[in-house]
């Protein structure tokens, strides 16, 4: 016997101008009576929870409802939301937000069906996962963490100031993503910037890392020129469908491109540094750190980069593989202008933090997959640089 590679999707991708209206008919074919639906007040304020749960009403469809998600969401909120859903006998799940929400009902289905607290559940060899979540349909409102196709969950220990990884098992996978790009459309700007920013991430990081093979490869290139081809048009015009649309698929192939593995460098740098400050949102701040850390991870996989130069839409006909690769850093330092994305200053961060945020870093598990050998040193120079260039 040998290791063998292996890419699994255990998700049925149900997209479509308006999906939201199929919500319980989807719902019904996964034999659920009464879902639990798992998301935040700013979707109940936007009007997007009634969306949702007229649909249910008009079918006739019992549910619960969970509106208390927060932005990176700690051990606490999923233990308390276990307990009632199992209190309230729920027979499924209905993930509707962004990835906080989806992540959410995702650690909800795992204390559901293995009990105990979702602090018991971090990733881990062996994968204390072993039973599959109740059944799970995503609905994603925003375009960018991908999480309605991904086999994580991101949870935050407050006790422990870090953000930690549950899933990379199909065990953890959603049974349909239903995507509806109209969900979309009221989105702020700076929200569509920030969160399409994190599909990139996802898509490079996933691309060059350590666990790359061509399937993911594909996904995650489609999901780089999608997010260069759309991203601007849906930041300036943010009614537009058809980037609405191409965004929604972006982070869609970006949340696929992780298969089972783990992203690189930008993301152990978000998720620990988000754990640190826990009100920073995760898109733009990934945004950020990911030139600086395209600049530093360039060399270890030129002609990768090179092929991502390409996808960003940039002309490499005459150059170098270096060159070429160069381009690359410089698309996303374009994007990263173009859609007014913060500085690490302007997110709440201190360039005295450095030796912390590099430590923490250092320790991440998505550490090991990165382009390029990293280690706190490393860190320090990139963080270094993510400062330097938000003066
Ligand atoms: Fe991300």
């Amino acid at each position: 016997m040998i290791d063998l590679r292996s890419f699994e999707v255990p998700t049925v991708v149900k997209h479509g101008l308006g999906a939201i209206a199929n919500l319980a008919d989807e719902a019904r074919k996964l034999g659920m009576t009464r879902p639990m639906i798992v998301t935040d007040q700013g979707l109940v304020r936007a009007g997007i929870v009634d969306e949702a749960t007229n649909v249910l009403k008009a079918d006739g469809l019992d549910y619960v409802l969970l509106d208390s998600v927060i932005a990176n969401p700690p051990i606490s909120l999923v233990d308390g939301a276990a307990d009632i859903y199992r209190e309230e006998r729920c027979d499924g799940l209905i993930g509707l937000g962004g990835g906080s929400s989806m992540d959410t009902a995702k650690s909800i289905g795992v204390v559901a069906v293995h009990g105990g607290s979702i602090r018991d559940y971090e990733w881990d060899d062996p994968n204390p996962l072993v039973k599959p979540i109740p059944p799970m349909i995503a609905v994603p409102t925003t375009a960018g963490t991908g999480s309605e196709v991904t086999l994580w969950a991101v949870i935050t220990d407050p006790d422990r100031h870090i953000k930690y990884n549950v899933g990379g098992t199909a065990l953890i996978g959603p049974k349909v993503a239903l995507i509806d790009p109209l969900l979309t459309l009221g989105l702020p700007a700076h929200v569509t910037a920030g969160t399409g920013m994190d599909a990139l991430a996802h898509a490079v990081e996933c691309y060059t890392c350590a666990y790359a093979q061509p399937w993911p490869d594909a996904v995650a290139l489609m999901a780089m020129e999608y997010v260069s081809d759309y991203l601007r048009i849906a930041y300036a015009q943010g009614h537009n469908q058809e980037a609405r649309y191409k965004m929604s698929m972006a982070a869609m192939l970006g949340g696929m491109a992780y298969g089972t593995e783990s992203a690189g460098a930008a993301h152990a740098m978000s998720q620990t540094a988000g754990g640190v400050r826990d009100n920073v949102p995760h898109g733009p701040l990934t945004a950020w750190l990911l030139g600086p850390v395209m600049e530093y991870n360039y060399m270890g996989e030129p002609e990768k980069f090179a092929r991502i130069a390409k996808a960003l839409g940039k002309e490499t006909r005459g150059l170098s593989v270096w060159q070429a690769a160069e381009l690359a850093v410089e698309g996303v330092y374009e994007l990263i202008r173009d859609l007014e994305i913060p500085s690490l200053q302007q997110l709440g961060f201190d360039e005295s933090e450095i030796p912390l945020l590099a430590k923490l870093a250092a320790a991440d598990p998505q550490t090991i997959g990165n382009p390029r050998d990293i280690d706190e040193a490393g860190y320090v120079k990139v963080y270094q640089r993510a400062f330097d260039l938000g003066k």
